[in-house]
């Protein structure tokens, strides 16, 4: 079928939007029509090719939200025209993924990096036939439709609001992630989060719902520093006028038990690392530019738990919908990080979230009615 897909033609170059055409779901596959796809930062990195990703051309986009449109053979927990959010794709049959940490399949880069199917096959080639890079994150939604594993595809209620959804398959699962399946913050806890990005500000919220009692943001932007307030921040530090150790200090004289660091940056995972109260936990979310350097002397004694994780630890098919509902309960407010661009206009929504002007990003590609 002939379809308009964003097409990322060389590496660090615009998003163009160009017909192509997208082949048949396999039988263990999901046709989607695309209502709207959230951009993620990582989006950019796998235009700018920093961390290994798909080579160009490429269609990326991993938050995608939409209806399903048709089915393989082999999907059977799934029906045409269930309203989905389409997450991070996994094997569902390894040993990893069996024993409840999907985001870790030993086929995750394959699966969701590697510009292809698992198989190397592809679905999306322009009309003279020549092929281009695509399954991104097993969906690359930022397309009129797209095709998706049957694992990578949740169904969600039909009364939840569909054109914000996508963004819980990644940045905000993400963040949210961190706080409730990876830290498992505790009530009455104190929790410090570098980076209010749309990843630090789901683990905001979540921290908040969690009753942690001390949520200290830290950002260089002051405008996130406010708006991170509104959200239940007790506390903020900008780390460009403040010394961030020494405020954390004067906050909890004995440390802070959880951080989260979004940014990927040496001095702030250094700084938060140095801010734990003995046996304190920490978990880094964002993508590095440089090699990160510790002073691990200074740790020696101290009982510190650092882990880099994925996705929030999430198993979609459980967590996404239990967010849904925290939602909808009003324990969860994600929608006050979305802004919605027309998809014709994705340039700009890419540059807005790069230059920090919009925390999340959402296109609007598809009307939910017909
Ligand atoms: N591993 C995963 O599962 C996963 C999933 C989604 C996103 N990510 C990554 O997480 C990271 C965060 O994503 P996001 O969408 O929230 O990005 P974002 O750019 O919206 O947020 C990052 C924030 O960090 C702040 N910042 C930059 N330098 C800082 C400094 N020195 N001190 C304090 N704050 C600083 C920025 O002002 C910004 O508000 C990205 O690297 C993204 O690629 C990882
Ligand atoms: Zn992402
Ligand atoms: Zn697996």
């Amino acid at each position: 079928m002939k379809i308009t897909a964003a097409v990322v033609k060389a590496q660090g170059s615009n998003f163009e939007l160009t017909k192509v055409i997208l082949d048949q779901p396999k039988s263990d596959e999901v046709l989607v029509r695309i209502i709207a796809t959230g951009i993620c930062h990582t989006d950019m990195v796998a235009r700018d090719f920093v961390m290994g990703s798909p080579n160009f051309p490429v269609i990326l986009g991993h938050e995608g939200s939409g209806v399903i449109e048709s089915i393989g053979d082999d999907v059977h927990h799934l029906n045409v025209g269930d309203h989905v959010v389409l997450t991070y794709g996994y094997c569902g049959e390894c040993e990893i993924c069996r024993s409840g940490t999907p985001a870790y399949c030993y086929e995750f880069f394959p699966r969701n990096f590697s510009g292809a199917r698992i198989d190397g096959t592809h679905n999306h080639h322009y009309p003279d036939g020549k092929v281009i890079n695509d399954n991104f994150f097993s969906q690359s939604s930022f397309a009129t439709y797209a095709i998706a594993h049957k694992n990578n595809v949740i169904a969600v209620p039909k009364d939840a609001p569909l054109e914000i959804l996508g963004p819980l398959g990644c940045g905000i699962q993400t963040g949210a992630g961190a706080v409730i399946n990876s830290l498992k913050v505790k009530i009455g806890s104190s929790i410090v989060i570098t980076g209010t990005g749309a990843v630090g500000l789901a683990a905001l919220m979540a921290a908040k719902a969690s009753s942690a009692t001390v949520i200290i943001a830290v950002d260089i932007n002051e405008e996130r520093l406010n708006f991170s307030r509104e959200l239940g921040a007790t506390h903020t530090i900008n780390s460009l006028t403040e010394d961030v150790q020494k405020r954390i200090r004067e906050i909890l004289p004995n440390g802070v038990q959880y951080g989260i660091d979004t940014t990927g940056r040496n001095e702030v995972i250094n700084n938060v690392l140095s801010s734990l109260a003995p046996v304190g936990e920490m978990v880094c979310i964002g993508v590095a530019r440089k090699p990160l350097e510790l002073e691990t002397n200074i740790f020696l004694t101290k009982g510190y738990k650092i882990r880099w994780i994925n996705q929030g630890d999430s198993v979609p098919q459980e967590f996404i919908p239990k967010l849904i509902h925290m939602y909808q309960l009003g324990q969860f407010p994600f929608d006050k990080l979305i802004k919605k661009y027309a998809f014709q206009d994705i340039n700009e929504a890419v540059e807005d979230s790069e230059k920090g002007r919009t925390i999340k990003s959402v296109l609007i590609i598809g009307n939910q009615e017909y």
